[in-house]
């Protein structure tokens, strides 16, 4: 190879390199979506445990002990959704996010009323649009960690408008609800081997009073 062609080639190759380091910023894959959501989530999680421990302080304050213990149970299980969004978060090579707020008590009523309208949200609309925008980017670990946390606040939900229709029932002394440490299902009874959400054996359930 003559010399003057090997410089061009060298310099050619040069620029391809520099070419490439420029615009390897704009080639690389933009944030999932899904990375969004479970920032979104993990945040949502971690302000509504802040808000059923409140709501467990002043349902205990007016008597309610049950609903007290309700709450303290949803919160635990809160917790424990925003552990899982967490981990995904952290799987994706990013730092989970929260910004919790703090919480505004009203009367017991009024707070299961909330409660009961966040978590049909989530349910409904917030944590289905989620898992499809997660099975759009296959990514496995949002997905069972919304499907999990979806399922679980819909067992939230049922107690609470269980306690909000029949309130008076639920004045008295704390109660034991029983609570899925894997996934956060709540029940008052365990009449199964295995949690009826995530599988896990029933020995993973414990007692919040
Ligand atoms: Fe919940
Ligand atoms: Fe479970």
């Amino acid at each position: 190879m003559k010399k003057a062609t090997l410089v061009r080639c060298v310099f050619i190759f040069g620029l391809i390199v520099v070419l490439a380091a420029m615009l390897a910023p704009s080639v690389q894959a933009a944030p999932l979506k899904t990375v969004e959501n479970l920032q979104a989530a993990f945040n949502g999680e971690s302000n509504a445990n802040a808000r059923y421990l409140a709501f467990a302080k002043k349902a205990d304050e007016e008597g309610y002990g049950p609903v007290a213990s309700l709450f303290r149970a949803a919160a635990k299980a809160e917790e424990i959704h925003a552990a899982t969004h967490a981990a995904a978060i952290k799987q994706l090579g990013a730092e989970p996010k929260a910004d919790v707020k703090a919480p505004v008590a009203k009367s017991t009523k009024e707070n299961l009323e909330e409660a009961l309208k966040g978590e049909t949200y989530e349910r409904d609309t917030m944590y289905p649009e989620f898992i499809k925008q997660a099975k759009a980017d296959k990514n496995k670990k949002a997905i069972e960690a919304f499907s999990e946390a979806k399922v679980a606040e819909g067992s939230h939900a049922k107690l609470y408008d269980e306690a909000i229709k029949n309130l008076a029932s639920w004045k008295g002394p704390r109660k034991d609800f029983n609570l899925c440490s894997v996934c956060g299902y709540i029940v008052v009874a365990i009449d199964f081997k295995k949690c009826p959400n995530c599988m896990a054996p029933v020995q993973k359930y414990v007692k919040v009073g």
